[in-house]
């Protein structure tokens, strides 16, 4: 049984039994008073002398924090107890006496990166891991409420798509691969049969900026979907972030109450998202007193500023051709636009979604290609998709991680996962 189950009156005068670890301990006499937490709350546990054997109660005394332990007794009401119930254990088994835990109070982030495998157990990253597990979960709930289907497309790629910059190299039996940027050509690849697919999978990037939201390694949520426009694939996108907010207020208050989290910046978050277009954007900024040239490419400090008091997402969309990857579609009235979108997270969080309509056209494919100094032969199987019954299509990429550092108000995108991979971490 878990210790969710019993923390309510139905628990009062029965007999139960609970396993866990030792949260916290401290002896009076007679008694020691031991709270026991497990994966869904913590309980206090009363041990007393001769009511337990003295062999168990002399092992109850020595169950330092983080030994690992099994209690059995009546359950009780206690207002003095931390969550209003108590066990008066009548059996007791440690499984483990655990060593010195390391992780004391007033730790540095620092510290607790250093030791995440350990920091894991905390209250703050338990609760930030089931926010992530309710995520994931909506995401699937939703995509199958849309008819998408879930695929897993390759994690070892032969070429980029993001650009050369953030490719990481990896040796391959002789050859060159790289680890992927971003699954995106291969939904591609599978929209020509099941039209509408998503993946949940990791990408990687050889980011060497170190900003509260890069890492290395992160959860890319991409979808990618027949005949659909940018300004629909918006439409989903808006219903998609509203959804999930709304899935983890009725989920996880109480997880969203211990990262402190202020409820009503979730409750705002509603449709319709402002849309505005990279020129209007461009002008917010200004007007915020950023230096922005014609063309600037919106960065980490930029959006910040941009969206530091906005209450809701905001979508910027078509932007300047020239800033943004070959696959991009110009638009057909004027293609010194492609049509495309970012979802920027307001309150200073920034970009968590790219995405847009996609070349449809062969010949215009590889001319963007050249234009861009890629050599459409190192692409040649991206370029054949489009020989073969070429349809209008769109798609775009979520950051997991950003999403949750976001909802959950966090400061910094390592506290979203569970082991972050950064320039200067690779370790736990
Ligand atoms: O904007 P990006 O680079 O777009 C693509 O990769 C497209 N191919 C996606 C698509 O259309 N299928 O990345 C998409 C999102 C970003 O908006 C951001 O949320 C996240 O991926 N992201 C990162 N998250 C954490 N660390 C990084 N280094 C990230 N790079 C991108
Ligand atoms: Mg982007």
């Amino acid at each position: 049984m878990h210790i969710g189950d019993i923390l309510n009156d139905k628990c009062v005068d029965t007999i139960v039994s609970v396993r866990g670890w030792v949260y916290r301990s401290r002896e009076s006499g007679r008694l020691i008073f031991t709270v026991i937490r497990d994966s869904t709350g913590i309980v206090q546990v009363v041990v007393e002398k001769g009511v337990v054997s003295s062999e168990e109660f002399e092992l109850a005394k020595r169950a330092t924090i983080e030994s690992s332990i099994e209690v059995e007794g009546k359950c009780s009401k206690e207002p003095k107890a931390v969550t209003g119930y108590e066990i008066h254990a009548t059996k007791i088994r440690i499984y483990q006496i655990a060593e010195n835990f390391p992780i004391t109070k007033d730790k540095s982030d620092e510290f607790l990166l250093d030791i995440r495998h350990l920091w894991l157990r905390s209250r703050e990253m338990t609760a930030i891991m089931k926010m992530r597990d309710t995520i994931l979960d909506s995401i699937r709930d939703f995509m199958r409420e849309k008819d998408y289907h879930e695929v897993d497309p390759p994690m070892f790629v032969g070429g980029m798509v993001e650009g050369g910059s953030t490719l990481f190299e990896v040796p391959y039996f002789g050859e060159k691969a790289y680890l992927t940027q971003s699954s995106q050509f291969y939904l591609e690849a599978f929209m020509f049969s099941l039209e509408s697919v998503y993946t949940i999978s990791p990408s990687f990037r050889a980011e060497k900026s170190r900003t509260r939201r890069h890492v290395t390694e992160f959860s890319h949520y991409e979808a990618e979907a027949a005949w659909v426009q940018n300004q629909q694939m918006m439409d989903l996108e808006e219903e998609l972030i509203v959804f999930i907010a709304q899935r983890l207020l009725s989920s996880n208050k109480e997880e969203l109450e211990v990262v402190k989290r202020d409820l009503n910046k979730v409750k705002a978050i509603e449709k319709p998202f402002y849309r505005y277009r990279y020129e209007k954007v461009i002008d917010i900024g200004r007007q915020k007193g950023l230096q922005l040239s014609d063309m600037a490419d919106l960065g980490e400090k930029e959006e910040r500023a941009i969206t530091e008091d906005f209450d809701k997402p905001m979508f910027v969309y078509n932007f300047p051709t020239q800033l943004k990857p070959f696959y991009h579609r110009q638009d057909p009235e004027d293609p010194s636009h492609v049509l495309n979108h970012d979802l920027l997270a307001p309150e200073g969080y920034g970009e968590v979604i790219g995405g847009g309509e996609r070349i449809w056209d062969k010949d215009e494919l590889i001319s963007r290609m050249k234009s861009d100094n890629l050599n459409p032969e190192d692409y040649q199987w991206y370029v054949d998709l489009r020989s073969y019954g070429s349809v209008p299509h769109s798609g775009f990429g979520l950051g997991v991680d950003r999403l949750l550092t976001w909802l959950a108000g966090l400061d910094h995108i390592n506290k979203a996962i569970p082991f972050p991979r950064t320039i200067r971490r690779l370790k736990p």
